[in-house]
């Protein structure tokens, strides 16, 4: 039996760091959301772990749903989005929360964010597990981050190299030979 972890060069965010931040950051969204009524949007399938860790850390009322978007192959941005499909008809007049992995060129969250507003949302922010800004194309700025990222390729919780090591528990980096 071959155990993924086998292929982990180096842990950049352990489990324990992701659950201390997920708490801190649920309540700072508890407080900012207090008077309105959230909808809670996650990324599939990269931003499942963290959205399913976060929302259980949210002690107010709010609502989610999930969408799957495409947006990358191997290492590379594909520079395209695909959406698949949700109830948008959720989104109008609706303070949208939009649970991420990774912001990295963030092409795809700008793509989200224009694609939210054009169904109507009132308001539309960004809570993200990780953010890479050194590789950014365009100028966005996710409202709630997890950890900043050095411009490394990652893998785990949610993130995954060609579709494997979303399990990990952990955001880590791969060794060379696994590429
Ligand atoms: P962006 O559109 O370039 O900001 O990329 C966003 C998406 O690319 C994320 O949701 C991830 O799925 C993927 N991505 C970006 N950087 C990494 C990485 O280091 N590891 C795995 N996936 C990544």
């Amino acid at each position: 039996m071959k155990f993924i972890e086998q292929d982990v060069k180096e842990v950049l965010v352990s489990s324990e760091q992701i659950e201390e931040r997920s708490m801190e950051l649920a309540a700072v969204l508890e407080k900012d959301y207090a008077d309105k009524d959230p909808i809670f949007l996650c990324l599939l399938n990269g931003a499942l772990p963290f959205m399913a860790t976060l929302v259980k850390k949210i002690r107010t009322h709010i609502e989610f749903q999930c969408v799957k978007v495409s947006s990358y192959s191997g290492t590379e941005s594909t520079g395209s989005v695909s959406f698949g499909s949700f109830d948008v008809n959720k989104i109008k007049n609706r303070d949208v929360v939009i649970v991420e992995d990774i912001v990295d060129t963030g092409l795809t969250i700008k793509k989200v964010t224009e694609y939210l507003y054009s169904l109507g949302a009132k308001s539309v922010e960004v809570v993200t597990l990780l953010d890479k800004p050194s590789r950014r194309e365009v100028e966005v700025k996710p409202k709630y981050v997890g950890f900043v990222v050095p411009n490394l390729f990652v893998i785990g919780f949610g993130l995954d190299y060609n579709e494997k090591y979303r399990n990990l528990p952990y955001v880590g980096v791969l060794k060379e030979e696994a590429i």
